[in-house]
């Protein structure tokens, strides 16, 4: 079935896991064949403006259109073998159009899945030899996640270096899965850290944002990878105001973004 006049819809949630109360893992099955796509690429949900929203969302700055498709753009988490559902991991903006209809939903609910994917954040052009150093706040995570799951399982010498910031523990989505991951694979290291440990007074591991980390040498001690564009390349996801900062540190120690005169080693998705 696709989009129509009856029914806009063309996709069903068939998985929903609450985090907390602003974090969502939805899983979404699409009526007709699931579309091809590379692990860091986003795809598109869309629902109606007349949608429930919940309860706890702030007021809308205006109020939607009855009849209109709000849509977003979301980072597929799932792997391509994957082709009963796509996953996507998402965070409540209490004001956001269409996030407070989407966390909503419940299993069974329908919904609109852009028929395709799109991006180019994506390991294809990196070398296989070369490190992949995956940095990302929030759920920027995601397009991660899909790369780990779907290539991690077959390539045991690439290295891969997950560096996620969130503000607490209980923000730190697929924290159990990344961390069984590297322990069971040599060639994966897993980095959290967060930013209010404050108020997360037993969190155990690393606190400060991404760039201090970077700063601090963390990453290389705990991995073993070398800051250095020859060996590896860097892909920022999340926060812009993490990415700029994160860009900036990294072009000191000579890595170079999308459009130079040499080809990039800095791979970046902005959220927003
Ligand atoms: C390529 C791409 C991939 C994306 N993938 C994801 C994803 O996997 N998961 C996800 O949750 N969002 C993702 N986003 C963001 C998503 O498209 C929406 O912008 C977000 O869900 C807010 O939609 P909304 O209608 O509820 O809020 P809007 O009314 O559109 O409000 C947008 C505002 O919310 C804030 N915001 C937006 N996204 C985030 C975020 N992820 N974390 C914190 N603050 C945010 C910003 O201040 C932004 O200006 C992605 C965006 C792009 C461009
Ligand atoms: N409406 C908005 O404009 C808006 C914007 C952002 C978030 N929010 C709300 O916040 C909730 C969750 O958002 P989130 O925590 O996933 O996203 P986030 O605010 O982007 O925070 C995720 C992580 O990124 C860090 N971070 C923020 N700015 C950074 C920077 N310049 N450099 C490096 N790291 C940086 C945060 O650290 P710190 O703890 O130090 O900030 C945190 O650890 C959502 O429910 C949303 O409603 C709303």
């Amino acid at each position: 079935m696709s989009a129509n006049r009856q029914d806009p819809y063309n996709a069903t949630v068939i998985g929903r896991e609450e985090l907390n109360p602003q974090l969502l893992v939805m899983r979404v099955r699409p009526d007709g064949e699931l579309f091809d796509f590379r692990p860091g690429q986003f795809g598109v949900l869309g629902l109606l403006g007349n949608a429930p929203r919940i309860v706890e969302a702030a007021a809308e700055d205006a109020p939607a259109e009855p009849d209109k498709m709000i849509r977003r753009a979301y980072s597929i988490a799932s792997s391509n073998l994957e082709r009963r559902y796509v996953e996507f991991y998402l965070t409540l903006i209490t004001s956001g159009a269409l996030t407070p209809r989407l966390f909503a939903l419940n299993h069974g609910s329908r919904v609109f899945l852009g028929p395709k994917a799109s991006g180019v954040f994506t390991l294809d052009k990196v070398a296989p030899e070369k490190s992949v150093i995956l940095v990302a706040t929030g759920t920027g995570l995601a397009p991660y996640v899909s790369m780990l799951r779907t290539m991690l399982v077959n390539d045991s010498r690439r290295r891969f270096v997950v560096l996620h910031g969130a503000r607490y523990s209980w923000d730190l989505g697929y924290r159990g899965e990344l961390e069984s991951l590297a322990r069971l694979r040599p060639n994966f290291t897993y980095i959290p850290s967060i930013t209010r440990p404050d108020q997360d007074p037993h969190f155990i591991g690393y606190t400060g944002r991404i760039q201090t980390l970077l700063e601090q040498g963390v990453l290389e001690r705990e991995s073993g990878v070398v800051l250095n564009p020859a060996q590896a390349e860097v892909f920022l996801c999340g926060n812009p105001d993490m990415v700029k900062l994160a860009v900036s540190l990294l072009e000191a120690k000579g890595f170079a973004g999308k459009g130079g005169a040499v080809p990039a080693t800095i791979h970046v998705e902005e959220y927003w």
